[in-house]
């Protein structure tokens, strides 16, 4: 099946893998058992939320920073989901007697975490870290899309392989001064020109491409 999915060279590169990993059969069997799984790996992915937790509103019209509550995506490899504490800091004042805010509400009390169901899910196999790309001036709406436009999340890029490489190959198309990571609307004035200017300035960008081990560890 999956052969006639794929092209031939991934299913090459599907055995060589594990050799060139060091890893041993059972690697096979976990690639092709867990790495394809289509529910979330698919562009339009939305799964319902237990909150009805809107981006448009938070961020776009409130204009909250995406670091106000995904506090670690500078530093960590993770871009934290925020506690019910971070809602509780508006949500204890505003919007008290509000039904869609029960669910909160009842965290607060039972100090249950809410349990978001997440959107984005790489394969374990693939190694990827936020802060890599935000510290580097690559901004949240290449990988995301305007989630300040979302009333619910959803998965606006394929996140394959070929994905990752096609940006990885040319990544001066893509660079912005750091300080505009979170800002959704930004545009350059001459992206060309800016790229190279600040791939420069960083004493070049070189993300891995052709290794393997850059992203398989
Ligand atoms: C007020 C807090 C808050 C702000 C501000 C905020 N978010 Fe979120 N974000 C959340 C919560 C809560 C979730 C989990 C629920 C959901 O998916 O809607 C989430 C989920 C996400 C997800 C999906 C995570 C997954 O499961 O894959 C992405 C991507 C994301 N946010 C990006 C952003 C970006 C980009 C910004 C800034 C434009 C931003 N967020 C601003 C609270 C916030
Ligand atoms: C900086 C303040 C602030 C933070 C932090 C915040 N909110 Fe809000 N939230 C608001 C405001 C303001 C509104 C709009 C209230 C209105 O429409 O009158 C709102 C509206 C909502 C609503 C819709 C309520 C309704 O009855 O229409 C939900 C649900 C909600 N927020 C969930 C959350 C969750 C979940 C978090 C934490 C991840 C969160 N909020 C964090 C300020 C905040
Ligand atoms: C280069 C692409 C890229 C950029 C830039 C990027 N993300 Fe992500 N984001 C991803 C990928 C890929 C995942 C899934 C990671 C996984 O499954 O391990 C993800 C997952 C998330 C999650 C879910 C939690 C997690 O870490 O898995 C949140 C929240 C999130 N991103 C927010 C943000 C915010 C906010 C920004 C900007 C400050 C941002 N992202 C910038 C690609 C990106
Ligand atoms: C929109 C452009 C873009 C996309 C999409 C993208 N990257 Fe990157 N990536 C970069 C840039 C820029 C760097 C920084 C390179 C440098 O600092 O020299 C980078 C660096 C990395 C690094 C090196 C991290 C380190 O610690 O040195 C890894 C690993 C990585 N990316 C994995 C991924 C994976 C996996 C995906 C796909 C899920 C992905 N990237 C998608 C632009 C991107
Ligand atoms: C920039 C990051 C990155 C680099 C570099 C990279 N990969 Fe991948 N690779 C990924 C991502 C992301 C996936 C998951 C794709 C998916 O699930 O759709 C993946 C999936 C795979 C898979 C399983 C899916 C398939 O298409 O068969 C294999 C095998 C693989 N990579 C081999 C390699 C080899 C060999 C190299 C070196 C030549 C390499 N990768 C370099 C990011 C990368």
């Amino acid at each position: 099946m999956e052969g006639n999915i794929f092209p031939a060279w991934t299913s090459k590169v599907r055995d060589l893998l594990p050799l060139a990993l060091g890893g041993g059969g059972l690697y096979v069997v976990t690639l092709v058992t867990f790495g394809f799984s289509p529910e979330t790996l698919a562009v339009g992915y939305q799964p319902e939320q237990p909150v009805a937790f809107s981006h448009r509103m938070h961020a776009g019209e409130l204009g909250l920073d995406c670091r106000y509550c995904h506090n670690t995506v500078e530093q960590g490899a993770k871009a934290a989901i925020p506690p019910t504490q971070t809602c509780m800091n508006c949500h204890d004042k505003i919007r008290t007697d509000s039904e869609l805010l029960q669910p909160v509400r009842d965290s607060w009390e039972t100090g249950e975490p809410i349990r978001w169901n997440r959107v984005h899910d790489l394969p374990d196999y693939v190694f990827f870290n936020h802060s890599a790309h935000v510290t580097r001036g690559v901004g949240c709406v290449e990988c995301h899309g305007r989630i300040d436009q979302m009333d619910v999340v959803r998965q606006e890029e394929p996140l394959s392989m070929g994905w990752c490489l096609d940006c990885h190959r040319n990544p001066e198309d893509v660079l912005r001064p750091v300080s505009e990571v979170t800002n959704m609307e930004w545009e350059a004035d001459d992206q060309a020109a800016l790229g190279a200017h600040l791939a420069a300035e960083r004493g070049g960008i070189n993300p891995p491409v052709l290794s393997c081990s850059g992203c398989h560890r």
